[in-house]
């Protein structure tokens, strides 16, 4: 099917957010001055998308308005128990000059899990796909016009807004979409990153909010990241609670992938405690197209580092709507340093990188029907 068939078979659910425009955007020179290098998360556009949650109302006061600050009293249970999901995607502008989102039905699906998890609302796929569409909409002048990999990031995020100390689900609970424009959040684009094998810290454990894309996971990643850059390197290494008897499972912000010298392209197994991320779950569909077989199973630690030390693990990565596919060069751990491959990108690596950019910036078909039109 077409990308033009694919676009016109959504319909258009924007009107569930009607917009009220501000009264006072960005200058166009300012906002010119920001596209020409917004880095990642620094700046925002002129309006954000919202809704509120009650028992009693259901989701209501559904909008796009003036991006403006929460008035939060300082009960609200949010910042007391952390009950906050968020998600991450992004919408990228066409050489044609229209503007696409990339599977936004899977962060919807996500986002729903996530609330479950936390004890939030699930707010439908219908809303969540009509708020950030009608986000794009607004803020359409935002979109860069990508020389290379800009974009504008989408963040659509849930607290329970509740003024409550009382631990139980919110019964008030705010949802909110923000759009801020983005280059790649490592920047330059094919440094390989250096991992640090954590045994101090653990990111999730069985039965825990692993798989959910809540803040508490990210905030309580802060001090393993600051003990990793204390020994040098730029991202941890999440092992699971068996330390390194055990198996790898993330790093954090990305999902972690390896190539192997037999053919394969094997991820950690989403068994509850990995974030299944957009980008993970695309790299493995696509592993077929460079003759890589797609595997989804436990990882040992002494599997990742024999298969370094030995060369039969040819290339490491990691995957994430954010960091898009970024090479991992090395591996350090207390008394070891690993190099994988030549300490380079690898060659599937940047295959899959490309062929992913390729679909989403609209310079190759998409035959999987992944790209949704918004302008
Ligand atoms: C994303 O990749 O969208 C994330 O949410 C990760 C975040 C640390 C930027």
């Amino acid at each position: 099917m077409s990308t033009a068939l694919h676009a016109a078979a959504h319909a258009d659910v924007s009107s569930a957010f009607p917009l009220v425009r501000t009264a006072h955007p960005v200058s166009e020179i300012e906002r010119a001055a920001v596209l020409a290098a917004p880095g990642f998360g620094q700046y925002f556009t002129d309006h954000m998308a919202s809704a509120v949650w009650t028992p009693e109302a259901g989701w209501h006061d559904r909008g796009v308005s003036a991006l403006k600050p929460f008035s939060l009293h300082p009960g609200a249970a949010v910042l007391h128990y952390a009950q906050e999901i968020f998600e991450g995607l992004k919408a990228y502008r066409h050489a044609d000059g229209s503007v696409w989102l990339f599977r936004p039905e899977v962060n919807a699906r996500r986002f729903a899990r996530s609330a479950r998890r936390m004890g939030l609302p699930p707010l439908p796929e219908e809303d969540f796909l009509a708020s950030v569409e009608a986000l794009v909409r607004a803020d359409e002048a935002w979109v860069p016009v990508s020389t290379g990999e800009e974009s504008l990031y989408l963040r659509p995020f849930m607290f329970a807004a509740e003024i409550s100390l009382g631990m139980r689900p919110s019964r008030s609970v705010q949802y909110c979409a923000i759009a801020s424009p983005a280059q790649p959040f490592f920047g330059s684009v094919m440094r390989g990153l250096t991992l640090w094998v954590s045994t101090s810290y653990t990111r999730a454990a069985r039965g825990g909010t692993g798989a959910a894309k809540c803040g508490g996971n990210y905030g309580a990643s802060l001090a393993a990241q600051a003990d990793a850059q204390r020994h040098g390197c730029d991202q941890v290494l999440y092992l699971d609670g068996a330390g390194e008897e055990g198996c790898i499972e993330e790093s954090g912000a990305m999902n972690l992938f390896l190539v192997t010298s037999g053919g394969e392209l094997i991820t950690p197994a989403a068994l509850g405690t990995i974030l299944e991320g957009v980008t993970r779950d695309t790299v493995l569909a696509l592993a077929s197209e460079f003759g890589l077989k797609a595997v989804e199973r436990p990882v040992t630690f002494a599997e990742l580092r024999e298969g370094i030390a030995e060369g039969t693990v040819t290339e490491v990565f990691a995957a994430g709507t954010a960091a898009v596919l970024t090479p991992v060069s090395g591996i350090k751990g207390e008394g070891y340093e690993l190099r994988v491959g030549d300490g380079t990108s690898g060659q599937r690596t940047a295959a899959l990188r490309a062929r992913v950019l390729d679909i989403q910036y609209g310079r190759a078909e998409d035959p999987y029907g992944w790209m949704r039109r918004v302008v």
